[in-house]
């Protein structure tokens, strides 16, 4: 894996283990500087909230508890690194469910003085956004980023690192919890993005054609709670078979898309900018990736994604922003730094 051109300097040690643990997956991860991504481990808690059709807090915190030391220890086996050779550990410190983010906070900070090295919290967008700095050919600075994570669905302007201004966001749900909701709907297990998408597949386009939200006005902001509804009044008004679930999954995802895709280009056409960094896990939806390399293309800009298994939460993305952190002078902060409601661009350096 070839390393961010932005931090590969020799004369500063980079080496950087990174804590994801703000929703239900326990992730690990550490990189370097100079060698690029040396190891990555997940669990992820998908299974164990499945039953009750999705995430419990108390449920993530605990299990949060009992994952992190054997990943960290499972991760630093991978790696062949003994503790002394990372120079820091960084850790999702908001936005998320906030006995989650506890967890990591703590124990990072615990690693951190156990090992005398500072302890960077990372805000858990700056991570997303950041990721597809993980593959080759990585974006340079500056860049127009598309968040669309379970949480949020924003359009950031990213002048470099720590530089971020947002130019839209969604006014009520976001791109991925319409997913999941739509694909609670459909009578598909928590989360449902990737299985909506699946089942869409199947379906006939324009069977039904859903409503574009919010392209019939000017803006960069989103709106996807509408769309669910729409998708439930189409689900009600009809007797259901597997081919009119898979049509509603069709039109639902295609009326997601053409609004990302749509306002993608109109927040390019603004800015200014020729780089699309598409990050959150939303990113991993095909059909979205497909509207936007063809959306680049019709635009002159290039596009630039995290390989799949990086859309979704990680740690190898709070690695990877701990390292520019620290080569950017951050040292850590004296507080446990967790913050369940963080936004963006606000003192992105350190959780209070
Ligand atoms: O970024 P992420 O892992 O967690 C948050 O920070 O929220 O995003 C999870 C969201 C879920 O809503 C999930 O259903 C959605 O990403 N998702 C997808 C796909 N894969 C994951 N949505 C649509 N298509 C997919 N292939
Ligand atoms: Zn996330």
């Amino acid at each position: 894996m070839s390393p961010s051109p932005t931090i590969s300097d020799p004369a500063r040690p980079c080496r950087v283990l990174g804590i994801e643990s703000s929703c239900d997956e326990t992730a690990v991860a550490i990189y370097d500087a100079a060698a690029g991504l040396l190891a990555h481990r997940l669990h992820s808690q998908v299974a164990m909230h499945q039953a009750y059709g999705g995430v419990v807090p108390e449920l993530a915190s605990r299990d949060h508890v009992r994952r992190l030391l054997p990943l960290v220890r499972e991760t630093l086996a991978a790696a062949r690194l003994a503790p002394a050779e990372v120079d820091a550990v960084a850790y999702t410190a908001g936005p998320g469910l906030i006995g989650a983010l506890l967890v990591g906070a703590s124990f990072a900070r615990g690693l951190g003085l156990a090992w005398e090295k500072p302890a960077i919290g990372i805000h858990h967008l700056e991570g997303h956004l950041l990721a597809p700095l993980l593959e080759p050919d990585p974006p340079d600075f500056p860049f127009l980023a598309l968040l669309v994570s379970g949480g949020h669905t924003q359009l950031v302007d990213v002048a470099g690192l720590g530089s971020y201004r947002i130019l839209g966001e969604s006014q009520d749900d976001a791109a991925g919890e319409a997913f999941d909701k739509t694909a609670k709907l459909l009578g598909l297990p928590y989360p449902g993005g990737a299985a909506l998408a699946r089942l869409a597949r199947q379906g006939r386009s324009g069977a039904f054609v859903f409503p574009r939200p919010m392209l019939d006005r000017p803006g960069l902001e989103f709106s996807f709670s509408g769309l669910k509804t729409a998708a439930l009044v189409a689900l009600r008004s009809r007797v259901l078979d597997d081919q009119i679930r898979a049509d509603v999954a069709r039109g639902f995802e295609a009326a997601i898309v053409a609004t990302l895709v749509e306002k993608c280009r109109r927040a390019l056409a603004l800015s200014g900018h020729r780089r699309l960094v598409v990050a959150g896990g939303v990113g991993a939806n095909e059909s979205l990736r497909e509207g936007l390399r063809r959306l680049a293309r019709e635009c002159g800009a290039e596009v630039y994604f995290p390989r799949t298994e990086f859309c979704t939460d990680n740690g190898a993305m709070i690695a990877l922003a701990g390292c520019l952190r620290l080569a950017a002078g951050a040292r850590g902060a004296v507080n446990l730094g967790a913050r369940a409601i963080w936004e963006l661009g606000d003192d992105a350096t350190t959780g209070v």
